[in-house]
């Protein structure tokens, strides 16, 4: 199995000695589509930082692509992994947002010509054309955060980590952060997201990971929504969709579906099979 991400026994402290991480070991596999769950403090933020090289393992090791995080790995480790933060103020600080989003590709010692046209495909594909050359500090939180998106897009990283892209995204802009998402997944990227919402998760992941005060508490497809054992130690929801199924008592489906119109489907056949019989 080829791993984008490899991590045995992780710890992690902070400074004031606040244990973030504890031992956390998972596999994230090269080309999928991953969703770390997990409340407020459970330690993805700390995670994720361990990514890119910005924070490196004070135990256990951290594998990028094979290749170890440590000192000497950084630039590799930056290259190749594209870290969206938690808060866009944490990554946005040129005077236009156009500066912002070059600053990545420039980094990279990339020619004028290329990085004027990522900068271009960047600010197109998060649908912030016509503020290009407006100040970030000008802009709302969910368009500085959609500003931090392209940064890193134009980055065109192997991995794309996201931290909470949701937060403060109108249902528009969350919609066209699915696409991108999408897009760069099926053009082969892995894509690891940090976020609270379950049905996000569920409908767009096909690796679930909750932590809960600094653990794993489970890793698997999206079937770890569905157990209400992890849902509550996790102190998460149910997505909606497995609520709705939940609710309906005596039905026993394979396949839990992903999104409402899934469901939708499924319910139609039942009453269909009902209906007409042979
Ligand atoms: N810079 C920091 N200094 C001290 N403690 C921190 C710092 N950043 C995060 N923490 C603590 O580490 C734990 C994990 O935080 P974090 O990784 O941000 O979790 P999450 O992203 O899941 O909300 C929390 O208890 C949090 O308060
Ligand atoms: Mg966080």
């Amino acid at each position: 199995m080829d791993y984008a991400v490899e991590i045995d026994d992780l710890a992690f402290r902070y400074k004031d000695g606040t244990v973030a991480l504890k031992n956390i070991t998972i596999n994230i596999k090269k080309g999928s589509k991953t969703a770390i769950l997990g409340h407020n403090g459970a330690g993805k933020s700390t995670l994720l930082l361990h990514l890119n090289g910005i924070y490196l393992p004070q135990r256990g090791s951290v594998k990028v692509l094979g290749v170890e995080a440590n000192k000497e790995n950084e630039k590799f480790l930056r290259k190749m992994v594209g870290l969206v933060f938690q808060d866009p103020d944490d990554q946005v600080f040129s005077p236009t947002v156009w500066d912002d989003v070059a600053f990545g590709p420039a980094n990279l010692g990339l020619a004028k010509e290329e990085i004027e046209l990522r900068v271009e495909e960047a600010l197109k594909a998060v649908e912030i054309e016509e503020y290009a050359d407006k100040m970030p500090f000008h802009l709302s939180y969910g368009q500085r955060k959609r500003v931090a998106i392209a940064g890193v897009l134009a980055m065109k990283p192997e991995i794309l980590v996201l931290d909470e892209p949701h937060a403060f995204l109108d249902p528009k802009s969350k919609e066209n952060l699915y696409n991108i998402l999408e897009k760069e997944n099926k053009e082969g990227k892995t894509v690891i997201v940090a976020t609270h919402d379950v049905d996000f998760a569920h409908e767009w992941a096909d690796e679930i990971i909750v932590m809960r005060e600094g653990e794993v508490l489970s890793q698997g497809g999206t079937e770890v929504l569905c157990r209400e054992e992890i849902i509550k130690e996790a102190g998460l929801e149910f997505p909606k969709v497995v609520r709705l199924i939940r609710k309906i008592r005596g039905l026993k489906v394979e396949k839990i579906p992903k999104t409402i119109e899934e469901a939708g489907e499924l319910f139609n056949s039942l009453i269909n099979n009902g209906c007409h019989r042979d």
